[in-house]
């Protein structure tokens, strides 16, 4: 009876898997506050996009650490980066896997900032801020050389304001019109990014996320940003973190009628398998529990480490 009634159902194409490409051949090295969670060289992820393919998942999305940083996140939009590198060998392998790519700098910045520094040193500290506008031609170029890599879906994750206009003009201008942007237009400066700037490998070197990302008390200014990146030509719109914004997928999903995603965090994820690693909580339940409250509060598409075990659980 209660599978008839019910009102929220997961299906595994409602899921996205991040997946951190590394340098290097044969290497599947384990991120520790993330487990089961790794980071991938292109080989052994195109060997994990096999299963994620075969359980049905609806895509992965991208992230890279690059061999070298430099201050101009000069890989982060370079034809031979290691995420464009990473789309082409996917791709080859598995053409109909929707592959979306972050679109971001502060994994390839010596500073781990998502933008260009302007400032530099103040007695001697390393000092200074994002330069927004400067910043949009990087991200440009970026979403640019993933589309050209063979990427589906081009999501920036930066928070510079103007940055979906920018891209958007730019894939145009290069014959990339049909590539849709998957805009985290609603993206709050959290504690919950924590692990995940373990895994990736981009904690800010000085100051924090603060002047580019939003504040966690906002809820109309919200709203207002998830409007200009759709008036720039958003395709698809995300609420990041999730679990502790669901009011505000609910608000977006009541406002706007496009595609909605909602990221799982990698602080939420982690919370929930400390826990469990401790017997506090139980896993599945947890994971079926998180899951099933993002999709109720709106989201059309989650992305989640969760990603595979949840498709397995479906089956
Ligand atoms: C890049 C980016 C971050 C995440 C996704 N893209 C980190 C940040 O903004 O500091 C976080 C994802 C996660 O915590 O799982 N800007």
């Amino acid at each position: 009876m209660r599978r008839v009634v019910r009102e929220t159902h997961l299906e595994p194409s409602n899921f996205i898997l991040p997946l951190f490409i590394c340098p290097g051949e044969g290497v599947r090295k384990p991120i520790a506050s993330m487990p089961p969670q790794c980071q991938w060289s292109i080989d052994a992820a195109v060997e994990e996009c096999r299963e994620v393919k075969r359980l049905g998942i609806g895509g992965i999305i991208l992230f890279g650490l690059p061999e070298s940083k430099d201050e101009e996140a000069s890989g982060a939009y370079a034809d031979g980066g290691i995420v464009q590198r990473a789309i082409r060998s996917i791709k080859r392998e598995l053409p109909d896997l929707l592959v979306i790519t972050d679109v971001c700098n502060c994994e390839y910045t010596t500073h781990g900032h998502c933008g260009k520094i302007v400032g530099g040193e103040v007695d001697g500290v390393v000092d200074g801020v994002v330069d927004n506008d400067a910043t949009l031609e990087w991200l440009a170029l970026g979403a640019l050389s993933h589309a050209r890599a063979g990427a589906d879906i081009v999501a920036p994750s930066d928070m510079m304001d103007g940055r979906v206009g920018a891209i958007r003009h730019k894939l145009d201008e290069n014959g990339f019109g049909n590539t849709p942007i998957l805009s985290y237009s609603a993206k709050f400066a959290s504690v919950f990014y924590g692990p995940f700037r373990e895994a990736a490998d981009s904690a800010p070197q000085f100051g924090d996320r603060r002047s580019y990302q939003m504040d966690p008390a906002n809820g109309r200014e919200a709203m207002r940003e998830i409007e200009l990146d759709l008036e720039e030509g958003a395709d698809m719109i995300m609420v990041k973190p999730a679990m502790p914004y669901l009011d505000l997928i609910r608000q977006a999903r009541d406002r706007f009628d496009v595609p909605l995603s909602a990221y799982q965090v990698s602080g939420e994820y982690s919370m929930i398998m400390a826990a469990a690693q401790n017997g506090w909580l139980d896993e599945e339940r947890a994971m079926v529990e998180s899951l099933t409250s993002i999709r109720r509060a709106g989201a059309d598409f989650i992305l989640t480490y969760f990603a595979k075990p949840m498709a397995r659980l479906l089956g």
